[in-house]
Parts: C-alpha cells; sequence; structure tokens
C-alpha cells in the first residue's frame, strides 16, 4: 500500500511582520470578541472578514442554551457579509478568541464546520483565502482553507 503525505502550509508570525490591513482586520477580530453571547463556554469568539471592496464585517458567537443552536464567530461573520454584498468576494478573514483569563495565547483554530463555511466561500469567490489566526504569543497566516482542510469534498 502506498502511503501519501498531505502537506499543510503554515507562516507562523507576529504582528509586526503582516501588513497595516491585516493588522487592522485582527483588530476588528479582537474587539468583535466583546460582544460575543457565550454564557454556557465562556469562550468568546469574534472574526472578521475583509471583501474586496475594501468593507470589513464581523461576528462573534452566539451560544444557545439549546446547544445545536449555537454558531460559531466565523460563520457569523462570513454569513453577514455574503447577506449584504453576495456578489463580493471574501479576500481575508481573521479570527481571535478570548476566555476568562483574556487573550488566547495560541491562535485559536477554526472548527469543522467553519472550515466547511470558507471552502465554500472560497468556490464562490475562486479566490483562495487569507486566514489570519490570532494568538497573543504568535498568529498563523494561512493562505488558502486547502492548507487547513484538504480533501474536501468540491464535486458531485
Ligand atoms: N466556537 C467558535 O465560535 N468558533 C470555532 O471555530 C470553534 C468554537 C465557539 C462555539 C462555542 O460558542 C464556543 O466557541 C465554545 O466551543
Amino acid at each position: 500500500m502506498k502511503e501519501k503525505k498531505i502537506i499543510s502550509v503554515i507562516h507562523e508570525c507576529t504582528i509586526d511582520e503582516l501588513s497595516a490591513d491585516e493588522r487592522q482586520l485582527i483588530q476588528s477580530a479582537i474587539d468583535s470578541t466583546v460582544n460575543s453571547y457565550a454564557p454556557y463556554s465562556g469562550f468568546s469568539v469574534g472574526a472578521a472578514v475583509r471583501l474586496a471592496n475594501g468593507e470589513v464585517f464581523v461576528g462573534c458567537n452566539q451560544e444557545n442554551v439549546a446547544f445545536g443552536v449555537c454558531i460559531c464567530g466565523e460563520r457569523t461573520a462570513i454569513f453577514a457579509a455574503g447577506a449584504r454584498h453576495p456578489q463580493v468576494p471574501i479576500t481575508d478573514i481573521a479570527i481571535a478568541a478570548r476566555n476568562s483569563d483574556g487573550l488566547t495565547s495560541t491562535p485559536i483554530t477554526p472548527c469543522g464546520s467553519c472550515r466547511q463555511a470558507m471552502i465554500e466561500t472560497e468556490m464562490r469567490s475562486h479566490c483562495r483565502l487569507n486566514i489570519l489566526l490570532y494568538g497573543q504569543s504568535t498568529i498563523y497566516k494561512i493562505e488558502g482553507i486547502a492548507n487547513l482542510m484538504p480533501l474536501s469534498f468540491d464535486k458531485f
């Protein structure tokens, strides 16, 4: 049997290594954590997306006593942008999170459902997403969702 290796490329960087636009998007994600409604988990996730027209939309996780109703910060931001500008590509997404100790030290990595939503975002726009995962000690910059979700379902 043949072994196949799949390589993901992730750039570990500091805030100074990012562009002004990227830093600003991360700040919007951080700011958005404050508006999270997370009384059950105590884990507040903020996300910000930039569109090709320069507009920024933010989102944060919204929890519910019926847990299945909860929605993540990333999808809240992506869907808000889609609801306002369905034809405009989303080019970048930044994600940050805080718990009772403050902003996380390591980057938050999105759940499978949010990765799937990012795949759909790329399929709609035909361009790769610039994904910025914020942590206080390090930031991951990832060019394209395939690096986070290889072998995704894309044919039917
Ligand atoms: N959460 C997100 O908002 N994004 C993710 O990618 C993973 C988890 C939220 C869901 C829930 O409100 C809280 O974080 C704890 O799981």
